[in-house]
């Protein structure tokens, strides 16, 4: 029996369905499951992906640690960091097992720790490596694998080098890449200015679906605004969208609002906290989950609003929410700072 056989899982799959054009960008130490539980209640059929998971933490750890996850979040995309081909097998085995809805590579990450552990953007250096672990990754799963990764790395910083990556690695059977707009440094560059510094390339993005019209090309970065993505939607097969969608959740519900009329939610932002606080509850009845540890996802709920710093303030308070209450954050509601929507 295998290893990976002997765990109990009880989570639910969901039918395959076509994945929206949209989703919420991968996001270390940021969209964890109860941001993602956030974020659902926003917009229903956004995409949405895990922060990255190392083959390492998952083959050597505690998988349930890293998988678990609330079966509202599907679509859910579990993000892989690795380059060993038969430690990524095994890991997409995890995922299929877990019923998440495809796994994503990361090829794109520039982290000095991740470079240590040779992948992330380095792998893009490696279109041959990536290629096999795409291959081990696809026979071992029905699940579809996808990549993410830069428009170049270093010096290599033209479209030919992109393509070059994008087409050795179609050839093991990857056909959907999200493409961050911009290249990585690999030295020199913490990851946040890796995010900043490098300049927007998005015409190399349009360039790739042009000339690779089979394949579903999705752009990241930059992307704030609705006005933001109509270039991109019309450009390519769909957008990833990352600190927006941190930063000021409620785009997502203009999003879906804008997108998918037909099954946007009407909840208030008042209606999003109780139904936090009442996963917040639960949460904590289940696994003892800090509060914080769901709050602090929420800061930026009422960003651009009046009142928003008040709220922030609120959750800022550290000794209430060692006590654990969500009554604490609701209280909000009721306070003279409640907010006009
Ligand atoms: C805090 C933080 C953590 C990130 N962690 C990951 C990660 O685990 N995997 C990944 O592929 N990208 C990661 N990224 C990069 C984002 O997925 C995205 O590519 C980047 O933020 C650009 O998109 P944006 O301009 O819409 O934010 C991270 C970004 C941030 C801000």
């Amino acid at each position: 029996m295998d290893w990976y056989s002997t765990i109990d899982f009880a989570m639910i799959k969901t039918p395959n369905k076509p994945l929206s054009r949209f989703s919420v960008a991968p996001m270390m130490d940021w969209t964890d499951r109860h941001c993602r539980f956030f974020h659902r209640l926003l917009n229903p059929e956004i995409v949405l992906y895990t922060e990255m998971v190392t083959t390492g933490a998952l083959l050597n750890g505690d998988p349930e640690r890293f998988l678990r996850y609330n079966t509202t979040e599907h679509p859910v995309i579990l993000q892989l960091g690795g380059s060993d081909p038969e430690e990524l097998a095994q890991a997409a085995r995890y995922a299929e097992k877990y019923g998440y809805d495809g796994i994503n590579l990361n090829c794109g990450c520039p982290s000095e720790r991740v470079q240590k552990g040779a992948f992330g953007a380095c792998l893009m250096a490696e279109p041959d490596l990536v290629a096999q672990c795409i291959t081990r990754m696809r026979d071992s799963t029905s699940l579809p694998v996808s990549i993410k990764c830069r428009i170049g790395i270093d010096e290599s910083d033209s479209y030919e080098f992109l393509e070059d990556f994008v087409t050795k690695t179609h050839a093991a059977g990857c056909d959907t890449y999200i493409v961050h707009a911009r290249k990585a440094w690999l030295k020199g560059l913490s990851p946040k200015e890796n995010r900043e510094i490098p300049p927007l390339d998005y015409p190399r993005v349009y360039r790739l679906k042009e000339e690779h019209p089979d394949l579903s090309i999705h752009l990241n970065g930059g992307i704030c605004t609705l006005e933001d993505m109509t270039t991109p939607l019309n450009m390519c097969d769909g957008v990833m969208i990352g600190r927006e969608a941190y930063h000021n959740p409620w785009f997502l519900r203009r999003l879906a609002e804008q997108f998918t009329p037909a099954t946007a939610p009407h909840h208030s932002r008042a209606e999003i906290v109780i139904q936090m606080m009442d996963y917040a509850a639960r949460e904590y009845r289940e696994f003892d989950t800090p509060l914080h540890s769901i709050t602090r996802h929420m800061m930026g709920l009422y960003h651009g609003m009046h009142g928003a710093r008040a709220w922030r303030q609120h959750l800022s308070n550290v000794s209430r929410h060692a006590q654990n209450n969500p009554l604490f954050v609701l209280d909000f509601l009721n306070s003279e700072c409640m907010l006009t929507e």
